[in-house]
């Protein structure tokens, strides 16, 4: 089995814990984009009422298109559920995200829920985070100040291109900056640092934020509760 197929298996089993009438989030990634075709066909199947927050415009036009009810985060009180996906998992349940720079956004709106759902292929799965690059979201205002003080603290900033080498931006126009910072031996010390580092907009560390973890194995999909 490729590694789609895993995903899209991971994906469409995450669509069982959404209940009618909830408020839903919806991720952002190729994953996600399997979850939200699923989520679309039950609540059609089903004629579920939901309401969707969603943190891209990516995953909006997608959702918007097949047909479900998406609103801005401001117009919901709480969030009872967002499915989601991450770049990489540790042993520990905490996560890396960012890979399509939607992790503030991303962020935000899994803060704002009561359950966190990932949906990943096993391939996402390790002992300890740090071989996926860090993500942060930096303004362009002090780009060069916050890059030098990251490389001071050993954190080998990145500023991520597109394929036409052009900057990457973010759903609020700013940037992004790839840490290469190794095995993160201490997820909790390293997101502490960047909490702390002025004209950082977010990180992509996600700490202590997920309920369930779906991982797309070749023996079908494992929920992980915890
Ligand atoms: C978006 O910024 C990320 O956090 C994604 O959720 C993450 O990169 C997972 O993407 P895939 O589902 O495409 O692997």
């Amino acid at each position: 089995m490729d590694q789609n197929q895993l995903k899209k298996a991971a994906a469409e089993y995450a669509v069982r814990f959404v209940e009618d009438g909830m408020n839903l989030g919806l991720g952002t990634g190729s994953t996600v984009t399997y979850m939200v075709a699923a989520l679309a066909k039950r609540a059609q199947d089903e004629n579920m009422e939901l309401t969707c927050v969603t943190t891209s415009s990516r995953t909006k036009r997608q959702a918007e298109g097949l047909g479900l009810r998406v609103v801005e985060l401001n117009e919901v009180d709480r969030l009872d559920l967002t499915i989601d996906g991450a770049d990489e998992i540790d042993a520990n349940y905490q996560g890396i995200k960012g890979g399509g720079a939607a992790h503030t956004m991303e962020k935000i709106v899994a803060t704002a829920s009561d359950q966190v759902i990932w949906i990943v292929d096993e391939s996402k799965m390790v002992e300890t985070l740090g071989k996926f690059p860090l993500p942060v979201e930096v303004f362009d205002y002090g780009l060069t100040q916050i890059t030098e003080r990251l490389a001071e603290q050993g954190l080998n900033p990145v500023l991520r291109l597109d394929e036409n080498k052009e900057p990457v931006r973010t759903h609020f126009k700013n940037l992004v900056l790839d840490l290469n910072v190794g095995q993160i031996a201490d997820p909790h010390a390293l997101a502490d640092q960047l909490d702390h580092e002025v004209g950082l907009v977010e990180h992509g560390l996600f700490l202590d934020m997920v309920n369930k973890v779906i991982v797309g194995t070749p023996d079908g999909p494992k929920l992980i509760d915890h």
